[in-house]
């Protein structure tokens, strides 16, 4: 079973509690996405393998690390996870970038996938899959899905809020993957809305409500 890890970093927490706020502008909002992602990026990758360079400083050479050629695909879910992308890429500027556009039936709260581009040799990559809401899963389930089609080295998730039921359908519909969150809230609502959560990502992202 892939580890669950929820980042309670104070620095993560503060930034949470903001975001959270209805009173924040979309303005702060999408800074905020961006600096969270950040901070779960530099957690979600402390695994990266480490090779051996050489390096003269101005006093003598000597050994050190660098991180060995990984290479790695982030994936945004459509649109919320397109805020975290920066904030990851400011991190691993190298890291390929895919696109799977999803939204959910507002009455059934199944997933629509209508967009999905992902890099030609995502089958060689270490891919992290991008969305800030983990709410029934669902989206994120099928992202992953069409993803490991392709057959990549390995998925991990990172989401900013996750909800229990949510986190539960992906463990046990991708075991093998490692998930990363900045907090696990109380439920979901009966529109499938995480309580307390923030309300909707995308709209507040994007100012479309
Ligand atoms: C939101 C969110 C996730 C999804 C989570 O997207 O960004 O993708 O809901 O819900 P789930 O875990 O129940 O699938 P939404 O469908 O609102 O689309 P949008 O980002 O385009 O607004
Ligand atoms: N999608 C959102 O943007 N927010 C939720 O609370 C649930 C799904």
């Amino acid at each position: 079973m892939g580890n669950v890890t929820v980042v309670n970093h104070p620095l993560i927490q503060h930034k949470l509690s903001i975001l959270r706020d209805k009173n924040t502008s979309s303005k702060d909002f999408r800074e905020l996405v961006k600096e969270i992602a950040m901070l779960l990026c530099y957690e979600a990758t402390r695994d990266l393998p480490l090779t051996d360079v050489e390096v003269e400083t101005p006093m003598c050479k000597a050994n050190f690390k660098k991180i060995s050629g990984k290479k790695l695909a982030f994936v945004p879910i459509l649109r919320a996870g397109i805020g975290m992308v920066d904030g990851m890429l400011a991190l691993l500027p190298s890291a390929r970038v895919g696109h799977i556009g999803m939204y959910r039936d507002p009455d059934t709260h199944m997933p629509v996938e209508y967009y999905c581009k992902l890099p030609a040799d995502v089958n060689e990559r270490d891919v992290i899959v991008l969305d800030p809401m983990l709410a029934t899963g669902g989206s994120a389930i099928d992202a992953i899905n069409q993803i490991k089609k392709r057959g990549p080295h390995s998925v991990k998730f990172i989401g900013i809020i996750g909800a229990p039921e949510g986190l539960k359908a992906l463990q046990e519909a991708h075991p093998d993957i490692d998930i990363y969150l900045a907090s696990l809230d109380e439920k979901l609502n009966d529109h499938a809305y995480i309580i307390p959560g923030l309300g909707d990502a995308g709209d507040r992202i994007f100012g479309t409500k």
